[in-house]
């Protein structure tokens, strides 16, 4: 079972994930990250900054869960730019050791084929940090995607460009297609971290973590991976049938047990 702990806010879930980032780039420099983007990852992009001074950061590397297709790579809202402007530059990261899907029409079509490589070359994703989508997405694997999938392109749902208008000018400028890794892809990386906050994610986080396995809600997918980390803040708990079991397990875990 996935561990669910549940925050007061989503700056103490920014604290927890960001202080366990630090102990694997502390025992393990040269680790390799997931990065999601989004509104979710960003408390803990913002509780890194502090707590990464001090901490080599040189040989971190990382890869980025997902990219719009035919998005100009220097847009404002492409992800290559979102995860250079929040988490390369801020952190102090190496550019060249941090990646993003390859959005570019031209070489689209052998693009998942070549991150699934660049992948498995740098050793797997060690620590993936995961948000989910209203539609239940995770990465953007919408729903009924493959449980086995690697990264691909896929379409986004409406209701996907719908929430993801907020960052263009109109619902017609969010792209149509994206290139993500797969659930399969998702669930080969060591350690999932799942953060969630607010009334409007309830429904999802709920789904996936009580509901059926079932790829009409792909983030149910984390119910088949052996070590997840569910941080949640009150609001996004709300619809979690199990809440206070997993307040009561998670006071009293064994210290040594670790996240
Ligand atoms: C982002 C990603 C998506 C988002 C999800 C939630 O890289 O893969 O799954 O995590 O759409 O988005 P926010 O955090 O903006 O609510």
């Amino acid at each position: 079972m996935a561990e669910i702990v549940i925050v007061p806010t989503a700056a103490d879930a920014g604290a927890l994930v960001a202080d366990e980032i630090v102990r694997l780039v502390s025992a393990r420099p040269d680790a390799v990250l997931g990065l999601a983007t989004g509104s979710t990852p960003l408390p803990v992009y913002e509780a890194l900054r502090p707590r990464l001074a001090g901490v080599d950061v040189s040989r971190v590397r990382g890869f980025a869960l997902d990219e719009y297709v035919g998005i100009d790579p220097q847009h404002p809202e492409s992800y290559r730019s979102v995860i250079t402007r929040e988490v390369v530059e801020p952190l102090g990261l190496n550019p060249d050791l941090i990646q993003t899907p390859n959005g570019a029409l031209a070489t689209i079509e052998h693009a998942g084929e070549d991150y699934e490589a660049a992948i498995a070359a740098a050793g797997g994703v060690d620590l993936q940090i995961l948000g989910i989508g209203t539609s239940g997405h995770i990465g953007f694997n919408e729903p009924g995607s493959s449980f086995a999938s690697r990264t691909r392109v896929k379409t986004l749902i409406e209701q996907t460009r719908a929430d993801n208008a907020r960052f263009f000018d109109s619902v017609d400028d969010v792209p149509m297609h994206c290139i993500t890794q797969g659930l399969g892809t998702i669930l080969a990386a060591r350690h999932l971290f799942l953060l969630a906050f607010g009334e409007g994610k309830a429904r999802a986080i709920a789904g996936a973590v009580e509901g059926p396995v079932t790829s009409s809600l792909p983030g149910s997918a984390i119910q088949l991976h052996e070590h997840v980390t569910v941080v949640v803040d009150e609001a996004a708990a709300s619809q979690l049938r199990n809440a206070d079991y997993y307040r009561y397990a998670y006071a009293n875990k064994p210290a040594w047990q670790g996240l």
